[in-house]
């Protein structure tokens, strides 16, 4: 566990820094700052941040979503690679927990050959007493879009609540 690290709601400020930790942390693309500042402004405690020393480290942006099948979907997640096999991943998913205490489910893109992801979401929804499996309700309406050519697959964290 990295000591001195902060976990921090991100405000309408940390539109830059959310882009640029995605671009230092492929295979996250980076996004409009607009598309980052939309998240910050529109749904609160969902982007935070990690910092240590006064730099942002760290990221993850999340929004809640009306549909029940999906829950909150978290967006993107990205830490500095001097920075990673610390913990600092698991904080920031612990702090988004503790925002949101009673949400019972969480969605999540995830190219199912990035390891460090899917064992961080698996080893996240254990930790809660979740599991995580496919997530069927998007795959249908996405064949053959861009979205579909990312080579992720859609996953569901559900917990007790
Ligand atoms: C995925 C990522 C966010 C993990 O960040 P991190 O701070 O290193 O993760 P943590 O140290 O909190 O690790 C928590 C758990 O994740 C898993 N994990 C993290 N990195 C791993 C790796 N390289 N190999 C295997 N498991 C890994 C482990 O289960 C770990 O628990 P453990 O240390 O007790 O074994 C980081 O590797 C990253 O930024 N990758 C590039 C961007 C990316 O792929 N984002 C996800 C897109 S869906």
């Amino acid at each position: 566990m990295q000591t001195g690290i902060q976990i921090d709601a991100g405000t309408q400020r940390d539109f830059g820094s959310c882009g640029e930790l995605a671009r230092a942390c492929p295979p996250l693309v980076e996004h409009e700052p607009f598309a980052y500042w939309s998240f910050l402004a529109g749904f609160p405690n969902g982007t935070l941040l990690a910092r240590h020393e006064g730099r942002d480290i760290g990221f993850l942006c999340s929004f809640e979503t009306p549909n029940a099948a999906i829950g909150r979907f978290v967006w993107q997640i990205g830490v500095l690679e001097a920075y990673r096999r610390s913990g600092v991943a698991m904080m920031l998913l612990d702090s988004l927990r503790n925002h949101f205490p009673q949400e019972p489910l969480m969605s999540a893109c995830i190219d199912p050959d990035n390891t460090p992801s899917m064992s961080l979401f698996n080893r996240f929804a254990e930790r809660y007493g979740g599991t995580m499996h496919r997530n069927e309700a998007f795959t249908g309406e996405l064949a053959n879009t861009p979205v579909d050519e990312y080579g992720e697959d859609f996953f569901a964290l559900e917990f007790q609540t």
